[in-house]
C-alpha cells in the first residue's frame, strides 16, 4: 500500500513537473513565434508592396519586347493641343478644340485601337508636358532641331512657311523693312524666332496668335508674323482691314509640321507613322485637307 502511493506521488509529481515544464517549454517557445510572426508581418508588407510595383515594370518590359508603346497600354491616347490656331485647331461652338488636326489624330486613335482624350493648353508649354501629362502633342507644330532635343517628331503631315500680317496700306514688303518693327508673334512659335532674329525689332510675344492680330487692326504693331493658314483665317476674319503676305517674299523658309512623341517611343512612332500613311494612301487624309483647310473653318 505505501508502496502504491508513492508510485502515484511519483506520477503525480512527475506529471506536475512535465505539465510545468510543458507550459515552460509553450511559453519560451511561443515568445520567439510571436516575434517571428511579427517580423514575418513585417516582412510581407515591403514584399507585397513590390509585387504591386513590379506589375506595371513587368507590363512595361513585355509592352518593351513586344514592340508596344507604353503611352498606349492604357488604351487612352492623351493629346495636348493649343486650339489657337485655325483652321489646324480651334475651339467649336460646343467649347470642344475641333480641327484639322483634332480630327486626324482621332483617325489616328481609331487606326490604333485607343480613346483619344484632347487636353488644350498654351503652346508654350506643350513640349515640356511631353511624356507627363500628356502623351502625345498635335498642334501645327514644326519639326526644329531644338525641339527634337527634347522629344520625337512622327513623319511629317504637312507643310507650312511663316506668313506676314499687315495692316491695310502699310509700306512693308520685304525682310529689311523688318528691321526694327514693332512684331506680334504667338509665344514660342517659330514666327516668334524669326521675329526675335530680326535687328532691332520691338516683339510682342502673345499667348494667342488672334490677341496680336487684334493689336495689329488697332494699331499697336506693325505685323503679325504667324504661319500661313492661321494668317489665311485671320486675313479673311478682318477682311478689308489687314493683309496676309508669304515669307517666301522675306526670305522665311518652308516648314513641316508633325506629331511630338516622347523621346526614344519608336514603337509609338512607328504605330502613328503606319496609321499616318495608311490615311495618306486610302485618301482618308485629303479628305481632311479637303474638309478642314480647303473647305475652310
Ligand atoms: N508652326 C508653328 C510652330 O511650330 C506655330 C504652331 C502654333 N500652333 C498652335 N496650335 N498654336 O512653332
Amino acid at each position: 500500500m505505501k508502496k502504491l502511493l508513492s508510485v502515484i506521488m511519483a506520477a503525480v509529481l512527475c506529471m506536475c513537473l512535465m505539465t510545468a515544464c510543458g507550459n515552460a517549454g509553450q511559453e519560451a517557445a511561443a515568445e520567439p513565434a510571436e516575434a517571428e510572426t511579427t517580423e514575418a508581418a513585417n516582412t510581407t508588407e515591403p514584399a507585397k508592396e513590390e509585387a504591386e510595383d513590379a506589375e506595371p515594370a513587368e507590363e512595361e518590359n513585355a509592352a518593351e519586347e513586344a514592340g508596344e508603346s507604353e503611352a498606349l497600354a492604357d488604351g487612352v491616347l492623351n493629346v495636348g493641343t493649343n486650339a489657337e490656331f485655325p483652321p489646324f485647331e480651334y475651339v467649336d461652338d460646343n467649347g470642344e478644340p475641333d480641327g484639322f488636326d483634332i480630327a486626324l489624330i482621332k483617325a489616328i486613335g481609331e487606326k490604333l485601337g485607343v480613346e483619344v482624350q484632347v487636353e488644350n493648353m498654351e503652346f508654350d508649354a506643350l513640349v515640356a508636358a511631353i511624356g507627363k501629362k500628356i502623351d502625345v502633342a498635335i498642334a501645327g507644330m514644326t519639326v526644329t532641331e531644338e525641339r527634337q532635343q527634347t522629344v520625337d517628331f512622327s513623319n511629317p503631315y504637312y507643310m507650312a512657311v511663316q506668313y506676314v500680317i499687315l495692316p491695310e496700306g502699310s509700306e512693308i514688303a520685304a525682310a529689311e523693312d523688318l528691321k526694327g518693327k514693332a512684331i506680334g508673334v504667338q509665344l514660342g512659335t517659330t514666327g516668334d524666332f524669326i521675329a526675335e532674329d530680326i535687328d532691332d525689332a520691338e516683339v510682342s510675344q502673345y499667348n494667342k496668335a488672334l490677341d496680336a492680330v487684334n493689336d495689329l487692326v488697332n494699331g499697336r504693331l506693325d505685323c503679325v508674323i504667324v504661319d500661313k493658314n492661321p494668317a489665311l483665317v485671320f486675313e479673311s476674319r478682318f477682311e478689308g482691314q489687314v493683309t496676309a503676305v508669304d515669307g517666301a517674299q522675306f526670305g522665311f523658309e518652308t516648314e513641316e509640321y508633325a506629331i511630338s512623341i516622347p523621346k526614344g517611343d519608336t514603337a509609338l512612332a512607328d504605330k502613328i507613322n503606319g496609321a499616318l500613311q495608311e490615311m495618306m494612301e486610302d485618301g482618308t487624309f485629303d479628305a481632311l485637307v479637303a474638309e478642314y483647310i480647303e473647305g475652310g473653318e
